[in-house]
């Protein structure tokens, strides 16, 4: 078992641990214990992890002592609203929680935004706890105190920062994820790679085959480097000022190609397309090399995402979606862009026309 701190403002007492391994959920309870924060925790968790994995978190958190009952909300992202925070909130006060109350986010990225929000607005804020079931929760969204909701409008517009107490990655709750979610949640993993770490893009690279089969020891490995660089960018830059919109590396156009879809491109597919789509910027603006380009590529395909953007989405409409994207200042669009994998930086303004040829160039 590894265990990662993540060291934020002392004064209030903000760091944390990443505790990552395997069959980990004994630990769940000692750790809880010594950290205090709460007499009483409620588990929120949607319908499938509750199915799935429900009953035995619950029963190995009170086999160790933890007082706990279940909030279930219905899985997916419709669920991220204002109105599961008040259902939530709801069911905390007729339970008679109150500030010594504390909640564990058990789910993917969609209960941990909604239960992370909730706890920090429920009476002025209490105590929550991530336990990411999914690939992307545990090396994303678990970690950095982001917390939001959608509204009609646009995803994540409702959002607070607030600091897990503490991160379980049970890297056993991997084994029921379906492939697409798996393959989703590489994509970030991929980014780490590009953004901060050529030799964890080696290693997808070279175990490609291995990584499929979900084997558990590259699996460990990954996750923990991809868990350890999230953590360094969030110590460095905890609410998004500067340094952490690298992380946003293929997210600019990801972002369109998801919407534009209608989300039937997943987040993770969308957001290889859009790397891809950066990392030939990167090479048009003779940043990055050819050679360089190319490894990025072949290392996204490697993990089995796609590289290219379908026809079927029109390069006129994403590039509105792009125009109106908050990023964009003057008819020129940030984008983080790459000198060599490992060397992200972040671009004052790209001219639409290039990524509009760009998107061009990728359409399969
Ligand atoms: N806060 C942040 O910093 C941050 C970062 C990235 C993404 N996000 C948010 O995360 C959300 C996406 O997260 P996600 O991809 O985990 O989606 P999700 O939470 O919807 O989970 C995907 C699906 O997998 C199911 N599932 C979860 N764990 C499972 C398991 N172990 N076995 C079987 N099925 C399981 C869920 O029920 C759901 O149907 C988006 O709303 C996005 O905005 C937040
Ligand atoms: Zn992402």
């Amino acid at each position: 078992m590894n265990r990662i701190r993540v060291n934020l403002d002392r004064r209030l007492n903000a760091s944390y641990d990443i505790h990552i391994g395997c069959k980990i959920l004994d630990r769940v309870a000692p750790v809880l214990t010594k950290i205090g924060g709460a007499s009483r925790w409620f588990v929120v968790t949607d319908e499938n992890v509750a199915g799935l994995h429900g009953e035995r978190v619950l029963g190995v958190l009170r086999e160790n002592g933890l007082a706990v009952e279940a909030i279930v909300i219905p899985a997916g992202e419709a669920s991220k609203t204002i109105g599961t925070c008040v259902d939530i909130a709801g069911r905390l006060l007729t339970s008679g929680a109150d500030r010594t109350s504390g909640l564990i986010a058990l789910g993917g990225g969609v209960v941990g935004d909604v239960a992370g929000f909730a706890a920090s607005l429920y009476m002025r804020g209490i105590p929550c706890v991530q336990v990411p079931t999914t690939l992307l929760a545990q090396v994303d969204s678990s970690i950095g105190g982001k917390t939001g909701v959608d509204l009609p409008a646009g995803k994540n517009m409702l959002g607070t920062f607030l600091q897990p107490r503490a991160v379980f990655v049970d890297l056993a709750f991997l084994d029921t994820l379906p492939a697409r979610e798996f393959t989703n949640g590489l994509a970030e993993i991929v980014k780490y790679g590009i953004i901060e770490d050529p030799e964890l893009l080696a290693a997808i690279e070279e175990g490609a085959g291995a990584l499929q089969a979900r084997d558990p020891v590259l699996l460990e490995r990954l996750v923990s480097a991809s868990c350890r660089i999230k953590k360094g960018v969030v110590e460095i830059d905890e609410t998004e000022k500067g340094l952490r919109r690298i992380l946003n590396f293929g997210h600019t156009v990801g972002h369109a190609i998801e919407a534009e879809s209608q989300y039937a491109i997943a987040h993770g597919e969308a957001v290889a397309m859009g790397m891809a789509a950066a990392a030939l910027i990167s090479e048009r603006k003779r940043y990055l090399s050819a050679e360089d380009r190319e490894r990025v590529v072949s290392a996204i395909g490697r993990a089995g995402l796609p590289v290219r953007i379908p026809q079927s989405l029109d390069t006129a409409r994403l590039m509105s979606r792009l125009a109106t994207d908050k990023k964009k200042a003057g008819g020129r669009i940030h984008f983080v862009l790459l000198r060599k994998p490992g060397m992200p930086f972040v671009n004052g303004g790209v001219a639409l026309e290039c990524v509009q040829e760009t998107i061009e160039a990728l359409k399969a």
